[in-house]
C-alpha cells in the first residue's frame, strides 16, 4: 500500500474539521475518498468526488477504505470502532474511546482479534509542544519524583446553546456523561500520561448546576496514587473567565504552566534529601529559577492523523495508541462514580458496576432535551491549549 484511503464517519463539528485538512492534502499519504454521517447533509462531500454513505456500518462494509476516523458522538466510537476491525479496517477514533470502561474493553478486545489492524486515539494534545517539555522534564528525571498535581481547568465554558445544539449531548443516554466525558479526555489523558493511574479516586461531581442538563458541568476530583502522590483536579463548563492552571510537583521541584507560560522552579537539592541532611528547623533548599520556552504553535490534529497514517505505512510507533484511550474514561468514570455513590473508588475500577450504574441513570432520566439549531460559527474557537 503506497496510500491510505481515509473515510470519516461522522461530520459535524470535528468530523468537518478532518475533512477539511485532509481536503487540503496536509496529510502525506492519505486520500480521502469517503464519508459517512447519518443526518448531515452530504451533497459538498459528493461533489468533491467522495463517496458518501448515510450510515457508518455501510462506509465499513463498502470496501472503498482502508482506514477510519470515527468522529460521531461517543457512544458510537465503541459500536463503528468494533465494525471497522472486524472489517479489517485501521482505526483512528476522537477521544473519548468509548463512554465507560467496559465499552472501551470491548472496543480494545476487537481490535486484539485484528492485531494487524492500527488503532490511534484523538489525543493530539499530545503533540503540544509545551506539554512536551512538561512530559521530558517528568521523564528525564528533572523534577524527581512526583509527589502533587493540581490542575484548574475551568475554562471549558459552554453556553446553552452548545448544550441544546445535539440531541445527543449532556444526557446519559446519548452521551454518559458531561464534562468529564466530553471536554476533559485530553487533560484527564495527560494527566495519566504524566503521573500514571492513581490508586484511589473521590469526585465531587454538580449535575446541571450550570446548565439545563442532567449531567456533570462542575467538578472537583482527589486523586491519590499509590506511592502516596496527590492529585486535585477542577473543572467546569459554565464557570467564565475561567483558568487553566496545571502545577506539577516533584521532589526536585515546581512546574506551573498557566497563561502561556511555563515555569520551572528547581530545588537544588531534592526536597526529600535536603529535610533529612538539613540541621536547622526552617532552612530550606536553594531554588533556581527558569522560564522555559515553548513553540507556541497549537496542536494539530493532522499531526497526529499524519502519525496514524506513517504507522499503518511504515509501522512508526503511535504518539496515542487507542488501548491507552482506556485510562482517561477510567478516570472519568470513577470520578463520576466516586460522586454518585458518596464513596472513594479504588482503582482498577469495577466496569461492569459502573456501566449498572450507567445503565440506572439512562432508565430513571425523565430529562426532556430541547434541541435548538445554533449559528453557524468558528468550531475551531472550542480548542483549549
Ligand atoms: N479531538 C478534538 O479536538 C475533538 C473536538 C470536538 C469533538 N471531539 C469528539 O468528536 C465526537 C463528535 O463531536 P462533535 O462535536 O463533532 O459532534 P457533532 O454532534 O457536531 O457531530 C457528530 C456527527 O455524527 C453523526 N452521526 C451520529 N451517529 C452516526 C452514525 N452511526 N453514523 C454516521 N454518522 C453519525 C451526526 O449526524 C453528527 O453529524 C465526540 O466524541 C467528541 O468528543 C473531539
Amino acid at each position: 500500500m503506497q496510500n491510505v484511503r481515509l473515510g470519516i464517519i461522522g461530520l459535524g463539528n470535528i468530523g468537518r474539521y478532518h475533512a477539511g485538512y485532509l481536503l487540503e492534502h496536509k496529510v502525506g499519504r492519505a486520500q480521502l475518498v469517503a464519508v459517512a454521517d447519518a443526518f448531515a447533509p452530504l451533497e459538498t462531500f459528493a461533489a468533491k468526488g467522495l463517496e458518501t454513505f448515510a450510515d457508518g456500518e455501510a462506509l465499513i462494509r463498502s470496501g472503498a477504505v482502508d482506514a477510519v476516523i470515527i468522529a460521531t458522538p461517543h457512544y458510537q466510537h465503541t459500536t463503528l470502532g468494533i465494525a471497522a476491525f472486524a472489517a479489517g479496517l485501521h482505526v483512528l477514533v476522537e477521544k473519548p474511546i468509548s463512554v465507560h470502561k467496559a465499552d472501551a474493553g470491548r472496543l480494545i478486545a476487537a481490535r486484539q482479534q485484528r492485531p494487524e489492524c492500527v488503532f490511534g486515539a484523538m489525543f493530539q494534545l499530545r503533540t503540544e509542544p509545551r506539554y512536551l517539555k512538561i512530559k521530558k522534564l517528568i521523564t528525564s528525571g528533572e523534577l524527581g519524583r512526583l509527589v502533587r498535581v493540581n490542575w484548574i481547568i475551568t475554562d471549558w465554558f459552554r453556553t446553552e446553546a452548545y448544550y441544546a445544539s445535539g440531541g445527543w449531548r449532556a444526557t446519559w443516554k446519548g452521551e454518559g456523561g458531561g464534562a468529564l466525558l466530553n471536554q476533559c479526555p485530553h487533560n484527564l489523558d495527560l494527566v495519566q500520561w504524566f503521573c500514571g493511574m492513581p490508586a484511589r479516586v473521590r469526585g465531587f461531581c454538580q449535575l446541571g448546576r450550570y446548565h439545563d442538563i442532567e449531567v456533570e458541568d462542575n467538578v472537583t476530583a482527589y486523586w491519590e496514587w499509590a506511592d502516596g502522590a496527590t492529585g486535585v483536579f477542577i473543572t467546569s463548563t459554565g464557570e467564565a473567565p475561567g483558568t487553566n492552571r496545571l502545577e506539577l510537583c516533584g521532589t526536585r521541584g515546581r512546574l506551573v504552566l498557566a497563561d502561556n507560560r511555563l515555569t520551572f522552579v528547581r530545588n537544588e537539592t531534592a526536597m526529600d534529601e535536603f529535610s533529612r541532611a538539613a540541621k536547622t528547623g526552617f532552612a530550606r533548599p536553594d531554588i533556581w529559577k527558569a522560564e522555559i520556552p515553548f513553540d507556541d504553535t497549537p496542536a494539530q490534529h493532522a499531526t497526529l492523523t499524519q502519525n496514524f497514517v506513517d504507522a499503518i505505512l511504515d509501522g512508526s510507533p503511535l504518539i496515542a495508541p487507542g488501548e491507552e484511550g482506556i485510562r482517561s474514561v477510567e478516570l472519568a468514570n470513577a470520578t463520576l462514580y466516586s460522586s454518585l455513590t458518596g464513596q472513594t473508588i479504588e482503582l482498577p475500577l469495577d466496569a461492569a458496576a459502573y456501566e449498572t450504574k450507567l445503565q440506572q441513570l439512562i432508565a430513571e432520566s425523565r430529562f426532556e432535551k430541547k434541541v435548538v439549531a445554533v449559528v453557524a460559527e468558528d468550531f475551531t474557537k472550542s480548542f483549549v491549549r
